[in-house]
């Protein structure tokens, strides 16, 4: 196939794909078509660089297109997802990070008093936010916990990429009790996404309901929020006085994650930061400086 060929050939698939694509509902579907394209193409460059085509092309784009037609997600179709400054690895039965919550990471600079050397990202998923942190704060370490076993496995293979021996991960159930994480404590900052839909509130996006899986999805309890509530107690023992907790929740939970983290006790500062478009979505809490701190070593070097 000569340039001129390959060219028509890549403008074809584009306009055939985008539309199939937007038959089937899916939401973005020039920019899926376009990574589809790339995908089958084998490349990771702009289509327009391309100057010849697999003799496969065709039978990988049209395997691609019918899996996203069926509303398969974009990342993990191609197995991975950006996320700040990262391509995050992903694979099925794990949570696909969402861009809101890329958030944390600013509102945590913005919040954070004194030393960003110990975070734990707590429900860590893919590891997403603990990663961010090995990647943005070089020197911090980072401890990760999750309670299922194949998103724990994701999470160290994120940190590892991100952060070369700066993050662990631990598999726990945070309704549990609190472990003695003397080794991790005093902590600086603790970052989460953690499961907050109310049980009665079903997403109706067909990639979330049946790819996300719903123990990332559904908090427990009437109201979403039994795991928050298990992060809020988590925040209270790890973090050193003067600590930040920032947790995201949905946007009608501000003034009941407020409550449980005043209700719990040792935090101030106790806030709603919005997201970028006005929504309230981030619990922010101090602990409460001058409150005894859990342990006297920072993370294990
Ligand atoms: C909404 S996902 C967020 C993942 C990641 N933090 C992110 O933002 O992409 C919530 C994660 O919490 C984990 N999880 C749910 N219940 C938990 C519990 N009781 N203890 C620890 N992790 C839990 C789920 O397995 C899932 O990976």
């Amino acid at each position: 196939m000569d340039v001129p060929e390959v060219r028509v050939r890549l403008r074809e698939s584009l306009a055939a794909t985008t539309r199939r694509l937007g038959e089937a509902g899916v939401a973005s579907p020039s920019v899926d078509a376009r990574a589809l394209i790339a995908r089958a193409a084998g490349t990771e460059g702009p289509l327009v660089m391309l100057d010849d085509l697999p003799a496969q092309f065709g039978a990988r784009l049209e395997e691609l297109t019918v899996r996203r037609e069926r509303h398969e997600p974009l990342q993990l179709i191609l197995g991975r997802a950006p996320f700040r400054r990262l391509e995050l690895r992903i694979r099925p039965g794990v949570f696909i990070p969402r861009p809101e919550t890329e958030l944390a990471l600013d509102l945590l600079r913005e919040r954070s008093e004194g030393p960003l050397a110990s975070v734990v990202d707590l429900c860590a998923g893919s590891g997403a936010l603990g990663a961010s942190v090995l990647d943005e704060i070089p020197d911090a370490r980072v401890l990760a916990v999750e309670i299922d076993a194949d998103a724990a496995a994701l999470t160290a293979e994120n940190l590892e990429l991100a952060g070369r021996g700066r993050g662990r991960v631990l598999q726990a159930d945070l309704r549990g009790e609190v472990p003695d994480l003397a080794a991790a404590a005093p902590v600086d900052a603790i970052l989460s996404n953690p499961p907050y839909i109310p049980l009665d509130a079903r997403p109706r996006e067909l990639e979330v309901i049946e790819h996300d899986p719903h123990r990332a999805l559904f908090g427990g309890g009437a109201d979403g929020l039994e795991v928050p509530r298990a992060v809020i107690a988590w925040a209270a023992v790890l973090l050193r006085p003067g600590g930040v907790l920032i947790m995201e929740h949905a946007d009608v939970q501000g003034a009941a994650t407020r409550g449980a983290a005043a209700e719990h006790g040792g935090f101030d500062r106790i806030e709603t930061a919005p997201d970028l478009t006005g929504r309230d979505r981030f619990l922010l809490a101090r602990r409460v400086p001058g409150a005894p701190a859990h342990g006297d070593e920072r993370l294990s070097r």
